[in-house]
């Protein structure tokens, strides 16, 4: 049963998506990147502006189309993709991190081709920014979702980046099964989230279509947008 429009929650919200990997260079025709297929943000991205918002995704690179009526913003590091949130941040009500961002950059990037020298080599990588923590710390942040992908401890884990990241809600799942998620259609999620008493709250999320469970989280987004705008 998805929700139809007209009662949807989100009607007239602006919502900021990120979407897929992110690209970090080593040398011009080399990088460092991850199996993100951006198939998960893109359908939060469609069934967001089914339900009525505006939408604005910012991805990384993949083989999708943005969704028809939604304002695709093309980048490619860490750092393209938080200069580009930042710019499309201020007037949005919901911001969801979807995009699996890397966590590292190449403290350096090679000016010209590397060469195979050496029989060994070393690649110096230094921590990106965290584009949802840092969202989700500005004076008077959007309310803020999150996800985790994680292959153990997923119930710990995804508690621990609810609270550590100041996030609403955060979606997790399990990596470890490797016929889901990624480059997958489908997915199976747990939502956790802390209720009007402050107590942790889970949903879990049935394996399904990545549209009925982006539409499952959107509902849940709606709803406690709504507790907080009431
Ligand atoms: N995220 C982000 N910017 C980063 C890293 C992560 O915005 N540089 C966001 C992801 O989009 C996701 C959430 O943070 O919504 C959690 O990402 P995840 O990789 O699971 O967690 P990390 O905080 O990066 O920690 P770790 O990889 O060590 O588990
Ligand atoms: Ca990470």
């Amino acid at each position: 049963d998805l929700l139809s429009p007209k009662d949807s929650p989100l009607r007239g919200l602006n919502i900021l998506i990120t979407a897929g990997p992110t690209r970090e260079a080593i040398d011009p025709v080399r990088y460092l990147s991850n199996h993100s297929s951006g198939k998960m943000g893109y359908a939060l991205a469609a069934q967001a502006q089914r339900l009525g918002a505006n939408v604005t995704l910012v991805s990384g690179p993949t083989q999708l189309a943005a969704p028809e009526g939604v304002n695709l913003v093309a980048v490619e590091s860490a750092q393209e993709m938080l200069d580009a949130v930042e710019a499309h941040v201020a007037d949005a009500a919901i911001f969801i991190a979807c995009a699996a961002v890397a966590d590292y950059r190449l403290a350096a990037v090679a000016t010209d081709k590397i060469k195979k020298n050496a029989d060994t080599m070393q690649l110096e990588l230094v921590k990106n920014p965290d584009i949802l923590a840092t969202i989700a710390n500005r004076p008077q942040p959007p309310m803020c979702v999150g996800f985790a992908a994680e292959t153990q401890d997923v119930a710990h884990y995804a508690a621990d980046k609810l609270k550590r990241k100041k996030l609403a809600l955060i979606a997790a799942n399990d990596v470890s099964d490797s016929s889901i998620g990624f480059n997958s259609d489908e997915n199976a999620m747990t939502l956790f989230w802390h209720n009007a008493k402050g107590e942790l709250e889970q949903k879990a999320l049935d394996r399904a279509p990545k549209l009925t469970i982006a539409e499952a989280i959107l509902r849940q987004a709606g709803e406690l947008y709504g507790e907080r705008n009431h």
